[in-house]
């Protein structure tokens, strides 16, 4: 079994699915813009061949490189887990005649408006919604949708430039905030809580799933530094809140054509108790989510998802046993982090059940925590029971705080 893997040691997770791919019996052959020398000793052993592209977001210049490199060698899959490069696998996978999702079924976790179009057209319950580009047309969508709306670039992530507009005032706000974004999707704003619906699917059959809620709503968490998102994996999917966001799930998966492989879906749950589609990718969560589907189940996706990826078999078990929250902190003030307080009584009274501990250390510099969900590091926790593992989440997030500046 012979995997062309986009990109082996970028973003830093993808070298758990490079080691996945080698341990199910693949040969790895990596495709990355970091030079050979410069990739993580305990990467290689799990690379059968590396090729350095000069810019691997540039397609045409990596389809060149990669079909000469590969010349006389035969290939059984190409796959990409990052999102930005998901289309690029697909077109080497078309170039080469590759079992796997077609750009166009990609396409369709990729481009928001065709995703949801497609979602719409299966009959599930998107936010009503209109691409607009000029002022006017975004002005003359407000009045059709009505307050409270969001206005958002197509081509967004990480929740940049994303806007809540309660009022005509705050519409020309938003507006006017948002000048340099060239095609932007104008929403009815969906209230309520915001889950993942996470899978590793077979065929388009999830092999294996999740659901974790966002603590708060990711619009929330990106836009106000001083609190501490937290997202907790849900252990019991049988309880009825959750239903109508799985059944909702499992036929997005459908009507968008999902192949094998991860997906990461984000969806709302209206006070009602309706499930509304939010965006979908067909690859892994970012930010340490996969971690903590692991520490939910106590099992390795890392390689489940390779064994499906090369031999289309999952081979984990799939009970969950724990609520498995991450709590990421942000520190007060600029520059390198100075001290944590509050860590010790912290560990002393939930030490048993924090799995991990990775808060950026006194010296270091802080992160951009509007760039990266990551901020200055996190904890980790798990508690089978809800109540407490919320407590414990939330315990971090109020009397843990990381101090920076002088
Ligand atoms: N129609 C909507 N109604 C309510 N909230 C919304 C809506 N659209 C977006 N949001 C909020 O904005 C956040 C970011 O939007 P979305 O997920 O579409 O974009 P993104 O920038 O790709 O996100 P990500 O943070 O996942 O990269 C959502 O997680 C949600 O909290
Ligand atoms: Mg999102």
């Amino acid at each position: 079994m012979n995997v062309v893997f986009l990109a082996p040691s970028y973003p830093p997770e993808m070298q758990q699915y490079t080691r996945g791919l080698a341990e199910v019996g693949a040969n790895v052959f990596g495709v990355g813009d970091s030079p050979k020398g410069a990739l993580p000793s305990t990467l290689k052993p799990y690379l059968h061949d590396y090729l350095q592209v000069p810019r691997i977001m540039d397609e045409a210049d990596v389809m060149k490189r990669v079909s000469g490199w590969l010349r006389g060698k035969r290939i059984d899959r190409v796959i990409a887990n990052w999102e930005p490069l998901v289309i690029l696998a697909a077109r080497l996978r078309e170039r080469f005649g590759l079992p796997g999702m077609t750009v166009d079924q990609v396409t369709g976790f990729r481009d928001k408006m065709v995703m949801k179009d497609r979602v719409k057209a299966a009959g599930l319950r998107v936010p009503y919604a209109f691409k607009v580009k000029t002022q006017r047309e975004i002005r003359e969508a407000a009045e059709k949708i009505g307050f409270p709306l969001i206005l958002k670039p197509i081509s967004g992530a990480g929740s940049a430039d994303t806007y809540k507009v309660s009022s005509k005032s705050e519409l020309e706000a938003a507006i006017a905030a948002m000048r340099h974004v060239e095609v932007v999707s104008c929403e009815e704003f969906i209230e309520g809580e915001e889950f993942t619906y996470d899978t590793v699917c077979i065929g388009g059959k999830p092999a294996y799933e999740n659901v974790a809620a966002y603590l708060p709503k990711p619009l929330i968490a990106r836009s106000n530094e001083w609190l501490s998102p937290v997202i907790i994996t849900v252990r019991d999917l049988e309880q009825p809140k959750l239903k109508p966001g799985l059944v909702l799930g499992r036929k997005v998966l459908k009507a968008l054509e999902m192949g094998d492989g991860f997906t990461h879906m984000e969806w709302f749950l209206t006070p009602k108790g309706e499930a509304v589609f939010g965006e979908i990718g067909c690859r892994p969560g970012g930010a340490h989510l996969v971690d903590q589907m692991n520490y939910t189940g106590d099992i390795d996706l890392f390689r489940e998802w390779a064994r499906v990826a090369c031999w289309r078999s999952f081979e984990a078990p799939t009970k969950r046993k724990f609520n498995a929250g991450i709590i990421f902190k942000r520190a007060i003030g600029e520059g390198r982090i100075t001290r944590i307080t509050g860590l010790k009584d912290y560990l002393r009274r939930f030490g048993d059940h924090v799995v991990e501990e990775q808060l950026l250390r006194p010296g270091t510099m802080r992160r951009n925590w509007k760039q990266t969900l990551l901020s200055d590091g996190h904890l980790m926790v798990r508690h089978p029971n809800w109540d407490q593992a919320y407590e414990m989440s939330f315990a971090a997030a109020t009397d843990v705080t990381l101090y920076a500046g002088g």
